[in-house]
């Protein structure tokens, strides 16, 4: 990476993972430090993608009787939605089934094969499978996974090999003499303590007869190679190692956020195959902590999983993302409770920040006619404006190495301590006393000043919260509220003068208690439902009419059509395979007259998935697909775009 570049990357999710608040958390980090480091003028560049090979994805796709890479193609796009919904802008999305990797992996198995690097020799030892990662008898807790706890598989088979273990001595001395590549410190010294015992080679293959989903090795056609040696390769093969030299010279080496998880695959193995390739290791691996639910870790593995979505529709898009920011301190376990969001919320947006915008629009609409007013002479040169502006300079100093250093929350709370040095200043200046004086000068001065101080922290949370960071800078007026020039964040007197600001409104309402889930409406009723007893006819209520919670009872929802064939004897009918999220559906439709079989593969159309099933020509159906009909035509209802099976639609 040359010193004026950035190039940042999230770990790999596995594909058939749902994304939950841990996968957000780690993208949604690694886009605020992107989106900071183009703030501050770097050239950035931001990775993300899905890890599509392995076991699990081989057992999830067979359970469903799909081909691994179709049940990968449906899985995917729940990342790419989630990421889209999370305002994640990654720039580039990687798979570690698309051929511009798949080639670049197996190039590297040769060449290191050819140079003596990989050997075969004969396995004993133990797997797991949810972790797809291989113990010695020694490593196991309990017998069991010293990862997850869970039971282990007794495996003895001739396999590949990596010498790893020739680089312990190499890589303890890089690990102590490059303070910066392990960070925290703290995880520095666990792979440190990891490295006291002798480190064994790395078995990189699996038998085909074992797991055939997977990149074949170049020189064993009967193997595929182990599924780490195969994800963590991403990093290069996404920015052109073996192809475009210019473009990987550009960006190589990486900062690596992952979570603590698997420091081990980043900071022991990862290292190894880099530098037995004469590949530079990675500048950083940040391990930040873990999201807990209560006392019990979060993942798909342990089954308690939170489902950020839910929370993005509740309380906001961006207010979900700063609370993760802000809440977890970097590096550290954190608790996820929905009263901790809350009071975050409450306590930062809705009173500091929130209410700081309304004060200054307000009083700026009371006193000034809703224009900007326009400063006294000098006001950022001394008294109480240069003041407050000197306040909040240091908190875009503080901020920006905040994000240099991985200390992005305590960055943040810079930033909040002066939106709350503004509201200080207000209370101090009085504008309402000011206000009452002959003199306009130190009224203006006040609002302008607290206005300006509220651009600066605007444009520092631009990262955090773009969307409403861009609203509360248009309501000031800005003419481009959306483009933050850095230059703009320790200068004062940005904002014209005489601009119109925005009329009071709430940017992040007080949130009150916490609605309990049962009496929450999916979607509020668009229009005040008709008296259920209402006779027929009647004006005001027309047949027909059905409440809002008439029509809840319909379950509707997306499905993938998987598969199509005729009915024998029924001309008008299709056996339809459809695949709605993780299940399997048979659906028979009276479609055959206006679609061929082989047209609706791969179709997304909408089905009502809670309807008891029948059986038509004796052949059940669980459910039914909408469609629309006039006359002689009849087309299926499907979706706009690109979207997962299995989503709710109303
Ligand atoms: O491990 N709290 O993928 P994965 C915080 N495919 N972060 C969490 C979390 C939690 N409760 N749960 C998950 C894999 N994460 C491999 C990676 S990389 C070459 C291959 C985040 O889907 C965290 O970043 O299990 C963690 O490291 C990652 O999700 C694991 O994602
Ligand atoms: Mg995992």
């Amino acid at each position: 990476m040359k010193p004026d570049s950035y190039y940042i990357t999230t770990p790999i999710y596995y594909v058939n993972d749902r994304p939950h608040i841990g996968h957000a958390y780690t993208t949604v980090l690694a886009d605020v430090l992107a989106r900071s480091q183009r703030l501050f003028g770097r050239p950035t560049w931001f990775l993300t993608g899905t890890d599509e090979h392995g076991q699990k994805v081989q057992e999830a796709a067979a359970k469903l009787g799909v081909d691994p890479q179709v049940h990968a193609d449906n899985t995917v796009v729940r990342f790419r939605e989630a990421w889209q919904r999370l305002e994640i802008q990654n720039d580039d999305f990687i798979r570690t089934t698309e051929p511009r990797h798949k080639i670049i992996v197996q190039e590297i198995l040769q060449d290191l094969y050819d140079r003596g690097e990989i050997y075969r020799d004969e396995y004993d030892g133990w797997y797991c499978v949810p972790c797809e990662r291989f113990f010695t008898a020694r490593d196991l807790v309990n017998n069991n996974c010293p990862e997850c706890g869970r039971a282990v598989q007794r495996v003895r088979e001739a396999n590949y090999f990596f010498k790893m273990s020739q680089y312990q001595d190499w890589l303890v001395d890089y690990i102590q003499t490059h303070p910066e590549f392990i960070q925290p410190d703290f995880r520095r010294n666990e792979t440190l303590g990891f490295l006291r015992k002798p480190l064994q080679d790395l078995c990189i293959s699996r038998p085909k007869s074992r797991l055939s989903w997977g990149i074949e090795l170049p020189f064993d056609k009967e193997y595929v190679t182990y599924v780490w040696f195969d994800a963590l390769v991403n990093y290069i093969s996404a920015i052109g190692y073996r192809r475009d030299d210019a473009t990987f010279a550009r960006w190589w080496p990486a900062i690596h956020l992952v979570g603590k998880d698997i420091l081990t695959t980043h900071t022991v193995y990862w290292p190894c195959m880099l530098h037995a390739l004469g590949v530079p290791l990675p500048k950083t691996v940040f391990a930040h902590g873990w999201w807990l639910m209560g006392s019990a870790k979060m993942s798909k593995t342990l089954g308690n999983v939170v489902n950020p979505m839910e929370l993005m529709d509740r309380y906001g898009v961006d207010a979900f993302r700063y609370f993760l920011m802000a809440e977890m301190v970097l590096g550290q376990d954190a608790s996820f409770t929905e009263e901790g969001f809350i009071r975050r919320y409450n306590a930062d947006l809705a009173n500091d920040l929130g209410n700081l915008l309304n004060r200054v629009v307000s009083m700026i609409g009371k006193y000034c006619g809703g224009r900007l007013p326009a400063p006294e002479t000098g006001a950022f040169q001394k008294g109480p404006a240069a003041e407050l502006f000197r306040q909040v300079a240091a908190a875009t100093a503080s901020f920006r190495t905040a994000t240099e250093n991985f200390t992005l929350n305590a960055g943040i709370a810079q930033v909040i301590e002066a939106v709350r040095a503004t509201n200080r200043f207000i209370e101090t200046q009085q504008p309402w006393t000011q206000a009452r004086a002959a003199d306009p000068g130190p009224l203006r001065t006040t609002l302008y000043a607290a206005a300006e101080a509220l651009r600066i922290c605007a444009g520092l949370l631009m990262p955090v919260m773009p969307a409403k960071m861009t609203e509360l800078r248009a309501a000031l007026g800005m003419e481009n509220p959306m483009t933050v020039d850095p230059k703009e964040l320790s200068t004062p007197g940005i904002l014209p003068p005489d601009v119109a600001v925005a009329p009071p409104g709430a940017l992040f309402p007080r949130i009150e208690a916490p609605v309990p889930d049962g009496e929450r409406p999916a979607t509020p009723p668009a229009a005040p439902a008709a008296p259920k007893a209402a006779p027929p006819g009647t004006i005001g209520n027309p047949e027909g009419i059905i409440t809002y919670d008439d029509f809840a009872k319909v379950q509707l929802r997306t499905a993938k059509i998987m598969g199509a064939e005729p009915i024998e004897g029924a001309v008008k009918l299709l056996k339809l395979n459809v695949l709605m999220g993780d299940e399997r559906r048979q659906i028979v439709a009276g479609i055959a007259l206006y679609y061929k079989p082989e047209e609706l593969i791969g179709k997304t159309v909408i089905m009502v998935a809670n309807l008891a099933p029948i059986k038509l020509r004796g052949v059940e159906s669980q459910g039914m697909l909408l469609a629309a009909s006039k006359g002689e035509r009849l087309r299926l209802v499907t979706v706009d775009g690109d979207l997962s099976s299995g989503a709710v639609v109303k």
